[in-house]
């Protein structure tokens, strides 16, 4: 796992053997970004029953809901990280009922984790062309946090519509806001354009009115962590005052995310759990402290209102107003791709 917490000035790998080790990189934003946290925990579960001493299905089937409980722990908001829990889970649970035995439900576990890195590969080119017809011709567009391949484990969402969008000769500037106070925006995101050679300028989260009120701006895309049934989404803190402002200025403002970011079990973005992190990463930069001992929060997502959100690109296409309506006939549809090719 690239540890992202060290980009960009550092680039260092590390090989976890341990899903507790996983879950505690998850936790502790080693790795990041809603589908690559799914990925991450797909892993882990694939890890753990790798690494099982069990012997029969009475000792594994225990502590595979152990090894699932632990990913579980690790952060709320992103819906992402449940969906691949819940699948690994429905995987588990479907070799168990064909009394299948150990080494090969070890080998299944790995083949399942394997394939949901891949399908999330497939999503983001799928999101990303979907998307990329909405991107303006020519100009500036804004993002909000990372993401991007970083995010994902694939191209990214809202910065696979940018670059699918760019290698369709559209001649794009991305405003790059650096998303206080874990930078996202300024370590990850302008670290991955400036690779990947697609033009940006980084701005500070405070600027964002500015920039949109000037005119120049095209398009917003940002990605999503939880999106509900009624198209209300949680996404990076910051992101609601981006797109209130998009629409007090005309500019619209869009979401790229997987169908698996869906929560239609919730009505509204009200039931959406936001996590709270630590107020050292307020206080704090890099270690060093940058304001008095004082309390500070930290909601490290928050929500936009539907009513905000011009249209939402998914893997099996585009959703609009009435979301309602929309998101439910997209969760019903086909995926772009076969799930079950793995087994
Ligand atoms: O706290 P993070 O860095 O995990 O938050 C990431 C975001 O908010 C992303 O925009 C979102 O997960 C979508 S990533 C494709």
């Amino acid at each position: 796992m690239l540890d992202q917490r060290r980009l960009p000035s550092e680039e260092i790998s590390y090989t976890y053997t341990d899903y507790r080790e996983v879950a505690r990189a998850i936790r502790e934003m080693v790795i990041r970004g809603a589908p690559a946290i799914g990925v991450a925990a797909a892993m882990g579960v694939a890890l753990g029953v790798l690494k099982s001493a069990a012997i029969s299905m009475d000792e594994l089937g225990p502590e595979f809901a152990q090894i699932c409980d632990t990913l579980a722990e690790t952060r709320p908001t992103a819906v992402d990280l449940f969906w691949a829990l819940e699948r690994m889970k429905a995987r588990f649970a479907e070799l168990a009922e064909r009394k299948t035995d150990i080494p090969e439900i070890r080998k299944a576990m790995v083949a399942e984790a394997q394939q949901i890195h891949l399908e999330k590969r497939a999503t983001d080119e799928a999101i990303g062309r979907f998307g990329a017809d909405f991107m303006p011709r020519d100009g500036q567009v804004m993002t909000q946090c990372n993401a991007g391949a970083l995010a994902t484990g694939g191209i990214g969402t809202a910065l696979g519509v940018i670059r699918i969008a760019v290698e369709q000769g559209k001649n794009l500037h991305v405003l790059v806001p650096e998303t206080r106070p874990y930078l996202q925006g300024a370590r990850l995101t302008a670290w991955e354009l400036h690779r990947g050679g697609i033009p940006l300028t980084l701005i500070t989260d405070n600027m964002v009115g500015h920039f949109l009120k000037t005119g120049k701006v095209g398009a917003i895309v940002t990605g999503a962590d939880r999106i509900a049934a009624n198209g209300d989404t949680a996404n990076k803190i910051g992101t609601y005052q981006m797109a209130v402002l998009a629409k007090e200025n005309n500019v619209p403002f869009y979401i790229a995310a997987p169908v698996s970011t869906f929560d239609l079990s919730i009505p509204d973005g009200e039931h959406i759990p936001i996590e709270e992190r630590s107020a050292a990463e307020v206080t704090h930069l890099h270690g060093v402290r940058i304001a008095p001992d004082v309390p500070a929060a930290h909601p490290a997502f928050d929500v936009t209102p539907a009513r905000y959100i011009a249209a939402i690109f998914t893997e099996r296409g585009v959703a609009r107003d009435p979301y309602m309506h929309s998101l439910s006939a997209l969760a019903a549809a086909a995926p772009p791709f076969s799930s079950a090719s793995a087994r």
